[in-house]
């Protein structure tokens, strides 16, 4: 086996719950409550589990958009959690996310060019505009985005031309992992396919890495090399994509698993 590249421990993440006209801290949402995990170079991690069951709250986690309770978190062998807030802007480049929502995660003021581009001057990629405009150009080709839409606005684009620009902007930063939160559920079941085409072809010619978390267990088949069931905050079993799918261990996977719709109808005859 390679170095990991992310290693996740015994990760946790409590809310606290407040109840009563004084306020008090009457207990805790064990949102996460102890999972392990790790991501090697070039592979892509699926977690899949019902609504509420803590994947946002654990992918949130992992980058540090929320502190987590406790746990370790290791990106090439180094402690995530003890890097202070200036390292860990520059580290933050290393990883990436996409959420569910595009329009909601781009700036509707900025251009997709610019929006695309907006943090290559700052963390050094180019050296100038004329730089900055060449590389994005670029990305935009990669990820399937017709050039004159470079001076449209979020708003003029279609959800999955959003989801790319998304997708842009974070391979905008070089990432070595690219954590995708429901990153396809918003879209047309068609535009998902082309996006998980997308994805499947940017982790081949980059070399990337994916935390992709997902409730569609289908679309998670079709990606992941190894998969890991999340319920009620705890890992309930992981494991090979298709060993997995094909001779589940846990209960709860067995009834994920029978839940998920047959992908084609059969032929009448
Ligand atoms: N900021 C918060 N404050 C309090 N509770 C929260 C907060 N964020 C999430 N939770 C709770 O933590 C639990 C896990 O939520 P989370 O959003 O991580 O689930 P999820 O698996 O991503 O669900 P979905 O599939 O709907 O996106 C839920 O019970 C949720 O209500
Ligand atoms: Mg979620």
């Amino acid at each position: 086996m390679p170095e990991p590249l992310l290693e996740v421990r015994n990760l946790k993440k409590y809310f606290p719950v407040i109840a009563g006209i004084l306020r008090h801290q009457v207990g805790d949402i064990k949102a996460v409550d102890g999972i392990s995990f790790t991501v090697y170079p070039q592979e892509v991690l699926g977690i899949v589990g019902e609504s509420g069951s803590g994947k946002s709250t654990a992918a949130r986690a992992v980058i540090r958009l929320i502190e987590p309770t406790a746990g370790e978190i290791y990106f090439e062998g180094k402690n995530f959690l003890a890097l202070d807030q200036t390292a860990l802007k520059l580290m933050r480049k290393n990883i990436q996310i996409v959420f569910q929502d595009p329009y909601a995660s781009l700036n509707p003021r900025k251009t997709i060019g610019e929006n695309i581009g907006e943090a290559l001057l700052y963390h050094g990629f180019v050296k100038d505009r004329y730089e900055q405009e060449t590389r994005v150009r670029t990305i935009m080709a990669q990820t399937g985005l017709r050039e004159e839409l470079i001076h449209r606005y979020p708003h003029e684009i279609s959800g999955g031309q959003q989801q790319r620009v998304c997708i842009g902007r974070a391979i905008a930063m070089e990432p070595k992992l690219i954590v995708l939160d429901e990153a396809l559920s918003a879209l047309d079941v068609s535009v998902q396919a082309q996006i998980l085409n997308l994805l499947l072809d940017l982790k081949q010619r980059l070399g990337l890495s994916y935390l992709f978390i997902s409730h569609d267990l289908s679309v998670v088949r079709h990606i992941a090399d190894r998969v890991s069931v999340m319920h009620h905050g705890v890992i309930v079993e992981a494991g090979l994509t298709e060993e997995v799918y094909n001779n589940p261990q846990a209960p709860y996977t067995r009834k994920l698993l029978a839940s998920i719709p047959p992908s084609q109808p059969r032929r009448k005859s």
